[in-house]
Order: structure tokens, then C-alpha cells, then sequence
């Protein structure tokens, strides 16, 4: 496992280009099976969950070129629906490959994708979607199977307004008979993206972004090309590590329609922001005040930026309280703060975030994905050295991430650990 090496002090200055979104390229990627042809996407991020992605796909049978951020997936191939074991626990959100090999073959087979540091990560609103839809889904040793002839078009209410399981009800609809409606829908961004992607391709969706979405059920779709919508938590990560090192940054292709939550809180902290078209100017108080954060579905505060603002509030005047409403284990990343001298307890929901004058360089663990990017924000306003180790964690989802912070003026290298 490698680490991260961060000697912390410096201002974040300068330009940063923020890439295409993780979680908008991973259903993409999965919704290109629907179409038995080539498919050419964009600003896909250079990243381990996109690799992830293209293996599964090759072992399924099709091939993909990859040059730097353009990609283009020949899926003509296809004559696999098996989703091996050992790449489905490597990556949980490949479990969005169902909804698009289902739809397509009227069969999948999978293992269940297991939980991961953030929470158990149920699938049983994606399974109830695909029930409604007349697919078949029985289980034998950790293995589920969906099998059917024909998907009918029907109305599926989610209990929850989960992300996967409405972009998996999205995928198993679009070349089904009839018309699917979900309701109590996910409005992340990443939904509206999917449905831009499917409809150039000839599906017929509408009301992506709300909570009700329309699937008219067409025969066949097209090849098409498409371009990525930027990512909204990568840029609400380099607008946090900005604003807690008194910085002045320039995020360069962002969407800041997408990250308004984000964007207010950061003022609320004391941040100073100029937002244009697809550029977010930032520029850090000398001293963050302390502020209250709830996450919530989108449009809400997303959870992926709870682990980032509890980092950023650690020597923030005043107490700051989180409350994490979405993943019920979300929280592990803050005792690894409190090893850098931070004042953080946790009473069940909640963080309670003391803000202490200083943090201390150490050497910390990340567990998950944002958690691990978390840390390095952390590294970057503490005192001497941290050493934040598993950053394979960070390589998911973030592209060139030590490189990006080095051109803003971090002091950050990676190390091979033996
Ligand atoms: C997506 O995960 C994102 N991942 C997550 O980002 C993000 O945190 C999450 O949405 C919420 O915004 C991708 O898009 C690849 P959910 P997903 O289904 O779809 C419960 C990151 O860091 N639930 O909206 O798995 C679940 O337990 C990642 O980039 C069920 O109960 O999230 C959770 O409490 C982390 N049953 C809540 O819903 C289900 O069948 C939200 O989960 C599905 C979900």
C-alpha cells in the first residue's frame, strides 16, 4: 500500500482543471451495454474505479480503448453476464452493471457487492425495482441471478431515494415494453447526466433531477459520443483544502449549479467566492468559523463532502456539529483526525467537532475514499509531517490528486511502501 507524504503550512494558489465525474462516468460506462455498438465518452476520469470498470467489461466481452480521457467501449461483443466475483468486491458500484445487462439480455448474474467502511451498503431497493419489472432475482451462495423474458414498463416507488438503485431501475427500463415511472426518484447530477447520455442514444427518458422519472421503453438505441459533467466533489474537495489554508484558488471546468450546498457553507465558514460560468473563485479566511452541517439526499449537503468539512473545521473557531443522515458508519475517518491533535466526538449521528488551534502532523490510515482525501486536507494545515497511508482508497477517485495540489502549492509526494 502507498502513502501519501504531506508537510503541511502551505497556501493552496493558483489553477486547478477539475475532471469528469466518478459517479457519473461509472453508470455511463455501464449504461454503453444497452447498445450493441461503439460508444465514445469524453472527460471520463483517469481513475482506478474507471479502470475497474473497463476490466469488467472486457471480461464480459467487449473491448475498450483508453487515451488519457477519452474512451471508446465496442460492446457489439458482449456474449458474457456473469459479473466475476473478485471485480465485484473490488468496486460495490459495479452493481450498476446489472440494471444495463439485465436490460439488454434479460439476464445477470452477480455476487452480492458486500459492504464497505461507510456502511453495509444494502442492493434490496434494486432488487424490489427489478421485481417490479418483472425480473427474477434468487440468491445461492452469496451469488444473486436475474432472469426474465420480457421487461414490462411499470411503477416503481423507491422506499429511499437511493442513487443506484434509481440509475439501475433507469438502465433495466430503457429497452423495456411500455413505460416505467419511478417515484420518491435520487435528483443527484449524476442522474440527469445518465439521462443526457440515454437519450442521445435514442432511449426516451424525462424528469431526471426530480423525483419523478419517466422510462419510455424504445427497441433499439444508437452508437453516440458524450462528454462527462464535471465532478461536483472533487471540486467541493479542492474548494475546502482552498479555503482552510487561507488560499486563493481558481477552479477551472466546474459546474456550480451542481455543488450551491457546498458553496454556502463555505461562506458560511468565512470563505470568500466569485462564481462564473464553469469557474469558482475561492479565497480562505485567516481563521474558519465554526458552522453546522447535515447531509442529506440531493439537493441537499452531499455525504461525500461530510469527512472533507470535518477535516476543514478541525481549527475552525467555535464547535461545529455534522450530522451524517445517509451512511449509518461514516464517521471512522475522525478519530484518524484526532491523532492529529483534533477535538472530535462522536455521539451517534453526530460529530462533534471542538476547533483546537493547531493539528500535528502524524502518521494516519484512510478507510474509505473520502476519508482518505479527508486526511491529505488535514496534512496539508497541520504541523510538520503526516503520512496518510492506504491512499489506494484516494487513487479511486481522484485523478493526478497529488499532482493537482503540488501545481496549487502543496507539499505532497507519494511513497511506495514496500
Ligand atoms: C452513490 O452511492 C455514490 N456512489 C456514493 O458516492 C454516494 O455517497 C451515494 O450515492 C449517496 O449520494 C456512486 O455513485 C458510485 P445510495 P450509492 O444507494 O448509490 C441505502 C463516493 O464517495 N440503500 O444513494 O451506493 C444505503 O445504505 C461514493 O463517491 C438501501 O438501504 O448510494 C445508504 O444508507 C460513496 N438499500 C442510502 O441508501 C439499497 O438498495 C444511500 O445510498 C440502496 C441504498
Amino acid at each position: 500500500m502507498s502513502s501519501y507524504i504531506i508537510k503541511g503550512g502551505n497556501k493552496l494558489e493558483g489553477k486547478v482543471k477539475i475532471s469528469g465525474s466518478k459517479n457519473s462516468s461509472l453508470p455511463i460506462i455501464a449504461a454503453s451495454i444497452l447498445n450493441a455498438g461503439k460508444t465514445t465518452l469524453y472527460n471520463v476520469p483517469n481513475i482506478q474505479d474507471t479502470q475497474k470498470m473497463y476490466e469488467i467489461l472486457r471480461t464480459l466481452g467487449a473491448t475498450v480503448e483508453k487515451k488519457n480521457n477519452k474512451v471508446i467501449i465496442d460492446t457489439s461483443k458482449i456474449d458474457k453476464y456473469e459479473i466475476p466475483d473478485l471485480l465485484m468486491h473490488k468496486m460495490r458500484s459495479s452493481v450498476i452493471l446489472v440494471g444495463a445487462l439485465v436490460g439488454r439480455y434479460h439476464k445477470a448474474t452477480f455476487s452480492y457487492p458486500g459492504g464497505c467502511d461507510i456502511g453495509s451498503r444494502p442492493i434490496d431497493l434494486h432488487l424490489k425495482a427489478f421485481e417490479k419489472l418483472g425480473i427474477t432475482t434468487s440468491q445461492n451462495y452469496g451469488n444473486i441471478m436475474c432472469t426474465c423474458d420480457k421487461i414490462k414498463g411499470e411503477k416503481i416507488n423507491l422506499d429511499f431515494p437511493s442513487v443506484g438503485a434509481t440509475e439501475n431501475a433507469i438502465l433495466a427500463s430503457v429497452l423495456s415494453e411500455g413505460t416505467t415511472t419511478i417515484t420518491n426518484a435520487a435528483q443527484e447530477p449524476e442522474i440527469s447526466d445518465l439521462q443526457n447520455f440515454l437519450n442521445k442514444m435514442g432511449a426516451k427518458i424525462k424528469g431526471a433531477g426530480t423525483t419523478e422519472i419517466q422510462i419510455e421503453g424504445v427497441k433499439k438505441l444508437k452508437d453516440v459520443s458524450y462528454n462527462i459533467m464535471p465532478d461536483r466533489i472533487e471540486a467541493g474537495t479542492f474548494l475546502c483544502m482552498a479555503g482552510m489554508t487561507n488560499g486563493n484558488v481558481e477552479l477551472q471546468n466546474v459546474n456550480p449549479n451542481h455543488i450551491i450546498p457546498i458553496i454556502t457553507k463555505l461562506e458560511e465558514a468565512g470563505c470568500k467566492i466569485e462564481v462564473e460560468k464553469s469557474t469558482i473563485k475561492i479565497i480562505g479566511p485567516k481563521k474558519l468559523k465554526a458552522i453546522d452541517i447535515k447531509t442529506m439526499p440531493y439537493p441537499g449537503f452531499p455525504t461525500d463532502m461530510q469527512s472533507i468539512f470535518g477535516a476543514m473545521l478541525v481549527t475552525a473557531k467555535g464547535t461545529s456539529v455534522i450530522i451524517e443522515n445517509i451512511f449509518e458508519n461514516r464517521f471512522k475517518i475522525m478519530q484518524e483526525l484526532n491523532k492529529m491533535g483534533a477535538r472530535i466526538t462522536i455521539e451517534g449521528k453526530s460529530a462533534v467537532i471542538r476547533g483546537v488551534r493547531k493539528i500535528y502532523g502524524a502518521t494516519v490510515n484512510a478507510t474509505d475514499l473520502r476519508g482518505g482525501a479527508a486526511l491529505v486536507a488535514a496534512g496539508l494545515i497541520a504541523r510538520g509531517i503526516t503520512i496518510a497511508t492506504n491512499i489506494e482508497f484516494v487513487l479511486r477517485g481522484y485523478e493526478q490528486f497529488d499532482k493537482k495540489l503540488q501545481s496549487l502549492g502543496a507539499n505532497i509526494e507519494i511513497s511506495k511502501e514496500i
